[in-house]
């Protein structure tokens, strides 16, 4: 019968991350990636690393080609009502950077490193179960190439993002789920331009948020809001470019470079914390156990810290039997979870149009003005929002 230490479903950044650290400590794991590895090195994903996250994957020697080819950024800019505010977040938080770096880029740098170091992984691994997990003796059943397989374990990780089976599979009762959806939408769109900006930047504007991000000096990433079930068949290539014209427009003459687009999709925009993060010898790492709206570009660096966590945790167990850090697992990161949490939402809540129907709308719209007029002209609110957007160390 197969059996390693501890088995590891998914190969995105909390489960290849954990993988390789859990070997650095002697620990064996197996990982079970449903998808092709051509499909995850591949998918468009995230792409701001934090402080923290850049400093734990050099440390771990896991950072060679994202330290070569990732770009530094030190600031960012708002633009409200084409007026731009820059924040020299760095400037403002000890001199920390943060890094642009695609996340399917670390992904296969991940699955290469794990390949050459021997980590076996399992791609395409159908209906993958857990089992057992509130034993001593869980167990992982998957099929692979149409035979059934059986792998014994220590511990299962469940890294296997929102849509996963991990958290699926523990009993209802045994967690809480805190759920909340945000009356915003983001059409993502991947253009084949070189980026009209150096730094990324958040645009509002009374036809809705704009966000003109940064992935390679050869492609951009524009989001636009819209309505979180809108179809993406509303938004032919010249309204996009219409609307990212009028949006990001400034009064001092900056431009925007137009290109092909190559992809575009519609995501709402949600919050998602399940509580606690564990359940007997199971436990959730990443967006498995949670998800953030992305306007604070935090989930791979919260799907990263888990796994550090996690990592750590079971390194202990397997040194010398001491269950602590392992207990303590879930509220060790949910604290880091829900600071994220907060910061993502208020930055949503602040950034986008609300809705014609929103209750207490104008109100809310005069919050928001209050909000940006302090971020803007408070040196003190500047580096509270530095610290959070670099991930606050003590976290
Ligand atoms: N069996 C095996 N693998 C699975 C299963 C399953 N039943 N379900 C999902 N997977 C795989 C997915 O194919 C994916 O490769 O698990 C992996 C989960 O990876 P991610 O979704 O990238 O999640 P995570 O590692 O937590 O990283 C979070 O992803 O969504 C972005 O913005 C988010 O950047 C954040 C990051």
């Amino acid at each position: 019968m197969p059996r390693t230490q501890v088995g590891i479903i998914g190969a995105g950044p909390a489960g290849l991350v954990l993988g390789h650290l859990l070997a650095d400590a002697g620990v064996d794991s197996v990982v079970l990636e449903k998808a092709s590895r051509q499909h995850i090195e591949t998918r468009v994903r995230a792409g701001l690393l934090e402080h923290g996250t850049v400093e734990l994957l050099r440390a771990s020697g896991l950072g060679e080609r994202m330290l070569r080819e990732g770009l530094t950024h030190r600031g960012t800019e708002f633009r409200v009502d084409g007026v731009r505010h820059r924040i020299a977040y760095s400037d403002l938080y000890g001199g920390r950077a943060m890094l642009v770096y695609p996340q399917q880029e670390l992904v296969a740098d991940l699955v290469r490193l794990r390949l050459a170091r021997g980590g076996p992984t399992v791609f395409e691994a159908e209906d993958v179960e857990p089992a057992g997990f509130d034993s001593d003796h869980p167990a992982l059943t998957y099929s692979a190439g149409g035979v059934r397989e059986r792998l014994e374990c220590d511990f299962i990780a469940g890294c296997d993002g929102f849509h996963g089976v991990a958290r699926e599979s523990i009993p209802a009762g045994a967690i809480s789920l805190f759920d909340q959806r945000l009356p915003f939408g983001w059409l993502g769109v991947i253009a084949a331009v070189p980026p009209s900006t150096s730094e990324i930047i958040y645009a509002v504007h009374e036809r809705g948020f704009a966000g003109h991000m940064i992935r390679t000096p050869e492609v951009s990433r524009f989001y636009l809001q819209c309505e979180p079930d809108e179809d993406v068949g509303n938004w032919p290539d010249d309204r996009i470019w219409e609307d990212l014209h009028a949006r990001l427009a400034t009064t001092d003459g900056w431009s925007l470079k137009e290109g092909p687009i190559v992809e575009k999709s519609v995501s709402e925009l949600r919050s998602f914390v399940c509580e606690p993060m564990q359940f007997g010898r199971l436990f959730l790492a990443g967006d498995a156990a949670h998800i953030v709206p992305p306007t604070g570009a935090k989930g791979m660096n919260l799907a990263i810290a888990d796994a550090q966590v996690l990592a750590a945790a079971l390194a202990a167990w397997y040194r010398s039997g001491d269950g602590a850090l392992l207990d303590a697992y879930s509220s060790t990161c949910l604290r880091r979870v829900w600071r994220v949490q907060e910061f993502s939402s208020w930055m949503s809540w602040m950034l986008h149009r609300l809705p014609d129907d929103l209750p207490g709308r104008a109100f809310r719209r005069r919050m928001q003005q209050a909000q940006l007029d302090y971020l803007c002209g408070s040196p003190v609110a500047a580096a509270s929002f530095a610290e959070n957007y670099v991930g606050i160390e003590e976290f």
